[in-house]
């Protein structure tokens, strides 16, 4: 691999960087006139080979909010990928055109190959059940804009632990900070992966809990990270209606929660949290939306610094 600096997994970057990147989102938020022109006549290359609504859009609204342009694709199809063509070529093609790329891939491991043959810096924006890392700093600056910090949360994650790679990221990039509690709420077929409890949660010492009652842990929660059962990841159509709407949660199922729970999800949402719930002022997961559109400013900005590409 080349010496340019990627966003593959949440692990490429410490602790000081993901809190120097939500310093600069926040900076953003409060003087978002300071960054109109910071990607002036920069290019950003957003390859979608699997469908997308918040990540593709906010990072094309990210980039045009720094002053720069997007070009890109929406689907494989519309790609040479649908001739054959390989993430390795693709890449190194993409780089003549652009300034950065932002690529989501239904194969693990897509991103990770692209950035290996790229001259310009990759960002994983999703690949297969693997990771999700801009997810997880949007995740990071809503907590953060929520909680103050990091430190002695009780969080719960809810749903597809086994595919949400939205999990798997968020719990390795928690597991850095120190009185995290865990609990993992998910029907059998649907646990944790145990590489992430063996290589996260049992190696940074964290304590957790799996079960499949969510009403028997709500009282403890501060976070509530609910997720979708991904259709897309299924192999057998049965399984997914029977395991689809094994959690949906309701004011009824929040009566005993803390006051100040924060209800987290990555979205797109089908039925795992009643609309009713929008109106709580715990309900967080649109401004997960916004804060994707920040920290993906910021991203971009530092990985365009570090490339040379923007002073
Ligand atoms: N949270 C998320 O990745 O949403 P999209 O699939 O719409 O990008």
């Amino acid at each position: 691999m080349n010496t340019l600096k990627h966003l593959i997994d949440i692990s490429d970057l410490s602790v000081e960087e993901i809190g120097q990147l939500i310093d600069t989102a926040n900076d953003i938020i409060a003087n978002p006139g300071k960054y109109s022109e910071k990607c002036r006549g920069k290019k950003l290359a957003t390859l979608f080979f699997e469908p997308s609504t918040r990540t593709r859009l906010s990072f094309e609204a990210a980039m045009y909010e720094l002053g720069g342009n997007v070009l890109g694709f929406s689907e494989a199809q519309s790609s040479s990928a649908a001739k054959g063509e390989s993430v390795a070529d693709t890449a190194k093609t993409v780089s003549c055109y652009a300034d950065i790329i932002a690529m989501r891939h239904p194969k693990e491991g897509a991103p990770l190959v692209a950035a290996q043959n790229a001259t310009i810096p990759v960002i994983n924006a999703g690949d297969g059940g693997h990771f999700h890392p801009t997810q997880t700093l949007a995740d990071l600056l809503t907590i953060a804009r929520e909680k103050g910090s990091f430190e002695n949360l009780t969080v719960g994650f809810c749903g597809d632990l086994k595919f949400g790679r939205t999990v798997h990221s968020l719990i390795g990039a928690l597991s850095r900070y120190s009185g995290l509690n865990v609990v993992l709420i998910s029907p059998e077929e649907l646990k944790l992966p145990s590489y992430v409890k063996q290589e996260v949660l049992k190696k940074a010492g964290i304590p957790y809990i799996q079960t499949s009652n969510l009403e028997e842990y709500m009282p403890n929660l501060d976070i509530l990270y609910m997720t979708r059962v991904q259709r897309e990841r299924f192999f057998n159509e049965e399984d997914y209606l029977r395991l689809k709407d094994s959690y949906i949660l309701t004011p009824d199922k929040l009566k005993n929660a803390k006051k100040d729970l924060s209800i987290m999800h990555p979205l797109p949402r089908v039925n795992e949290i009643s609309v009713e719930i929008d109106q709580d002022p715990r309900a967080c997961y649109f401004k997960q939306v916004l804060n994707g559109k920040y920290i993906r400013m910021a991203l971009i900005l530092k990985l365009l610094r570090e490339a040379g590409t923007i002073a």
